[in-house]
């Protein structure tokens, strides 16, 4: 006898069978009815031990979280919410779980006790609802690219550069910590380390993922991405995956075309394949609100939420209008805004969700940033003042996308590196690109944790990646 998984079992709807089915027990009530899960959906199975059937000994062990192997046959169900359940034949207990020590109870926990107990919060109906859909947002991301012709590359974790040019970056070393070789000058001396040199973990496979562009014209990563910034927000992430396309021959309205179709089409995807679990959430999204004040609650369910996104196009402003926009808003007449709002200076998130969520209540592109807030790899516009960069807010999140079109003409851009010191000897690899057949193209980077935020509704991004890394928190 084979066996079959629940969410299958529960679709097929047929009686009369003999199956094996394996899981963890949620709940067992009346000595008779065990509610078995196994992670393939959230609605678990209802299997029905015969009274007299087991001995005392064996029905106390089965408690929340034993693991269990039941043997029975498929009949109809008199109980409500189910069509079908199993009469057991035979139970087997595979994995005892003592009910004095397992931490969760068949209750509704704290998102915050969970993060706690994040090595078994998976065994949750939230949890499971989370990482299924996470699942398929994965997957969507590869069908979405390979269906467009997009070559995938893995851009290495471990690099000599800076992408991002920011110095958020995690040193990897060998060298021994108390003794470290010197130079003359005091500094570390990292010809000795493993790779003869400085090296750190990855910021972004972007620069790597440029030089295959200018190859195979579309590409993708989809990989790791480590920044030691010291933002402990609910959006921010010391490890977390980013999604970053690059084409040749793209300008900045095709770049922003790209990311506009590619958030709609995994937004689809999730709904045409995750219903159940995206119905689960919105369920407790809505549950959660209630114990907020009127005006805190979302305006549109999680659903409603979606499908607007789905129908709706992107706002597309500049960043001088959204400053001219935030200038003028009742908030910052109010002075409601805790940080400075002009012409020059990075908006904080607080400006970008006033945008996207009082404003135009709906995502919205943002182009033409000042050069002096943005990377050294962005292509400068004919103003000399702004480059052609993007970045996509979304409501209830704020940045989830940052892209841009790149700066191909090889001596604006080492004038540009030049201006931030950055060594053009070390990036020679990178400015041969724009030596050989340079070419106009752009790309994005779309964080995935903030992508599965919204897909979720669910607000803190330790909640969508299973083993969440930020300051001072590494548990395994
Ligand atoms: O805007 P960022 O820094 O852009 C880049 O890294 C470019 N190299 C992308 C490209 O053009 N290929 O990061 C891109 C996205 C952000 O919009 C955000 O969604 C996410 O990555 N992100 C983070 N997500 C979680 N935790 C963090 N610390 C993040 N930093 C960025
Ligand atoms: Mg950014």
């Amino acid at each position: 006898n084979k066996r079959v998984k629940i969410k299958e079992l529960l679709a097929s709807e047929t009686t009369g069978q003999e199956v094996v089915v394996m899981g963890w027990v949620r709940t067992f009530r009346n000595n008779q009815f065990i509610a078995l899960n196994d992670g393939s959906t959230n609605n678990n199975l209802q299997v029905v031990v015969e009274l007299g059937m087991l001995d005392e000994p064996t029905l106390k062990r089965i408690t929340t979280s034993a693991s269990l192997k039941v043997t029975g046959q498929v009949v109809a169900s008199q109980g409500k919410g189910q069509k079908i359940e199993v009469k057991a034949t035979l139970v087997e207990i595979l994995g005892d779980s003592d009910a004095e020590v397992y931490p969760l109870q068949p209750k509704k926990h704290s998102l915050e006790f969970l993060r706690e107990k994040a090595h078994l919060r998976f065994r949750t109906n939230t949890f499971g609802a989370i990482f299924r859909v996470r699942h398929s947002l994965a997957f969507a991301v590869h069908k979405f690219f390979h269906e467009k012709g997009f070559v995938y590359m893995h851009t290495p974790i471990i690099t000599a550069s800076d992408a991002e040019g920011a110095g958020e970056m995690f040193r990897v070393t060998t060298l021994p910590m108390d003794n470290a070789p010197k130079n003359e000058d005091g500094s570390i001396d990292f010809k000795e380390d493993f790779f003869g040199r400085s090296t750190n973990l990855t910021v972004s496979g972007q620069l790597e993922g440029e030089l295959a562009a200018t190859a195979f014209s579309e590409i993708y990563t989809f990989g790791p991405t480590f920044r030691a910034e010291n933002s402990n927000t609910a959006r921010h992430l010391a490890e977390f995956w980013m999604i970053e396309p690059e084409m040749a021959f793209y300008d900045i309205e095709d770049n922003m075309n790209l990311a506009e179709e590619f958030i709609k089409y995994l937004i689809r995807f999730a709904m045409d394949n995750n219903r159940e679990d995206l119905e689960f959430l919105a369920q407790r999204l809505t549950e959660e609100e209630k114990q907020l004040p009127q005006d805190k609650r979302s305006e549109m369910g999680l659903i409603e939420k979606l499908e607007f996104v789905l129908n709706n196009d992107f706002e597309r402003i500049t960043y001088t209008e959204a400053i001219d926009i935030l200038l003028n808003s009742p908030a910052y007449k109010k002075k409601k805004f805790q940080y400075e709002v002009k012409w020059g200076v990075d908006m904080q998130s607080e400006h970008e969700r006033y945008l996207v969520e009082k404003h135009f209540k709906k995502p919205v592109i943002v182009t033409g940033y000042p050069k002096a807030i943005k990377s050294f790899y962005m292509r400068e516009n004919e103003d000399g003042k702004t480059v052609a960069a993007m970045d996509i807010l979304a409501p209830g999140i704020g940045e989830i996308v940052g892209g841009s079109q790149r700066e191909e003409r090889l001596d604006k851009l080492t004038k540009r590196m030049e201006e931030l010191h950055i060594p053009a000897d070390e990036m020679w690899w990178y400015l041969d690109t724009r030596r050989f057949g340079t070419v106009p193209h752009a790309g994005f980077g779309l964080g995935f944790e903030r992508m599965v935020l919204f897909v979720t509704g669910m607000t803190n991004i330790r909640d969508v990646i299973a083993f969440p890394r930020t300051p001072k928190s590494a548990e395994f």
